[in-house]
């Protein structure tokens, strides 16, 4: 087994049977993160304690360096959104996992690692109107704005990428890749 000092950098490595090279340094991310924040402290410096819900498994990098930010009152809670199939007449129906208290009236910020098609924000977004929230925004690592089909409005993205693929920071290929500091794209 190869041991690998923390500091460096690979420039390309392989997950199953893809090879990815690196994309964007740690140092760029952090830094669209803490502009993120930024906004958001300002947005959220009044008002009711929001609930900062971050969708698992991609976000908990994101989430942990947005939360050392974050300056002001908020409760948080990971939460997971779950395919099963329903009915025939239903098709896959989605839920919504890991909310232990009511959101009925409150103020939720959805956090997501990647917003792609804008599928699963869109299901979240319904499951969250459906339990009362009285106020959702979004607020998304990364933005694919040429792949988003979705009609909610995502008020926060820290970077912008094209349709690409790409692995680290907390998102995968298929489980591998979350661990890494960098973001890699696939060759
Ligand atoms: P959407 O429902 O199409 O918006 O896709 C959102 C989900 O697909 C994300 O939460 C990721 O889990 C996954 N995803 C989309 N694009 C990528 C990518 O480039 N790398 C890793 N995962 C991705
Ligand atoms: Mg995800």
């Amino acid at each position: 087994m190869l041991f690998l000092p923390y500091f460096c950098v690979m420039d390309r490595i392989r997950l199953h049977d893809r090879n990815f090279k690196l994309f964007i340094s740690n140092e760029k991310i952090e830094e669209a993160v803490r502009k993120t924040a930024l906004r958001l402290n300002h947005d959220y410096a009044d008002g009711d304690i929001p609930v900062i819900l971050s969708v698992l498994n991609g976000s908990f990098m994101f989430t942990a360096s947005l939360m050392r930010h974050i300056d002001f009152l908020c409760e948080l809670s990971f939460v997971k959104m779950a395919s099963y199939c329903g009915t025939s007449s239903t098709g896959q129906v989605r839920q919504l996992i890991g909310v232990s208290d009511s959101l009925k009236g409150r103020r939720v910020i959805i956090v997501e690692d990647i917003v792609d098609t804008g599928r699963t924000i869109t299901d979240m977004y319904a499951l969250l109107q459906d339990m009362g929230v009285s106020d959702i925004r979004v607020c998304t690592l990364f933005l694919k704005p040429d792949a988003y089909k979705g009609c909610v409005r995502i008020d926060y993205h820290a970077m912008e990428i094209g349709n690409e693929f790409i692995v680290g920071y907390g998102l995968d290929y298929d489980q591998l890749g979350r661990q890494l500091q960098d973001i890699y794209i696939v060759e």
